[in-house]
């Protein structure tokens, strides 16, 4: 297959430390506020500007704009959603979930997901490194959508949903499911993100031993 190079986009104007900085999950999405084809065009360029192991770029996007198929999706994701908590912690209303939890806000996307503009599933034609090969190009995907103005969300499904979800769009069987990132207009605010401070994660020399900033 012909391998192409790209210029950098003249939109994409953001410096990369806010894209980086502000980046968050954003799960309430506008849906009166479509996301228009060069915006999807900018993003799945960054996306395959990624690296990848040995640059056999096994990545496959499927993106999906049809209202219909958003919500007829979103059911899907609703029934994947709560069948990955019923598994792992027998939930299977909100009222199971712990107060303060993060999953609250999870299932808050169980519920948001129809309402999404877009819907990216991500997957790899079958190769030994797919996952670790597929993942770099998601994150280029995610900051390429900030640094447009778009909110995203990283999220998953589950078994019980894939054979209709691929049922659904024709993807061929042997295709190997990664992840699955709404894309919109957010309904809510950019960043800030709290995480662990690098000098508790970050080992410096030897393991154990802290780097030299606090
Ligand atoms: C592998 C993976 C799975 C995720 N699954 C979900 C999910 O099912 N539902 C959801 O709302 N967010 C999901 N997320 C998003 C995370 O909850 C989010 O990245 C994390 O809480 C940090 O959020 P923040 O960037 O807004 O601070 C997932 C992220 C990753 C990387």
């Amino acid at each position: 297959m012909e391998m192409v190079r790209l210029d950098p986009p003249a939109e994409l104007t953001m410096p990369i430390g806010k894209a980086m900085f502000s980046q968050r999950a954003t799960r309430r999405l506008d849906s009166n506020r479509p996301v228009t084809d060069g915006q999807l065009e900018i993003i799945l360029n960054a996306a395959s500007k990624a690296p990848n192991g040995g640059n056999v770029q096994p990545a496959r996007y499927l993106v999906i704009r049809n209202r219909d198929a958003i919500n007829e999706f979103g059911k899907l994701y609703f029934e994947a959603w709560w069948a990955k908590r019923r598994d792992a912690y027998g939930w299977t209303s909100k009222a199971d979930i712990p107060e303060g939890s993060q999953y609250h806000l999870a299932a808050l996307l169980a519920d948001e997901m129809i309402n999404a503009p877009v819907v990216v599933l991500v997957y790899s034609e079958p190769s030994g490194v797919a996952a670790a090969s597929t993942f770099p190009g998601v994150q280029n995907l995610l900051l390429s959508a900030r640094a447009l103005g778009l909110g995203s969300v990283l999220t998953t499904l589950h078994a019980e949903v894939m054979e209709r979800v691929n049922r659904m769009f024709g993807v061929p069987e042997e295709m190997v499911f990664h992840c699955c990132i709404p894309i919109g207009y957010p309904r809510g605010k950019f960043g800030p993100t709290s995480r662990l401070p690098t000098s508790a994660t970050t080992s410096w020399e030897s393991w154990g031993n802290p780097p030299p900033w606090k």
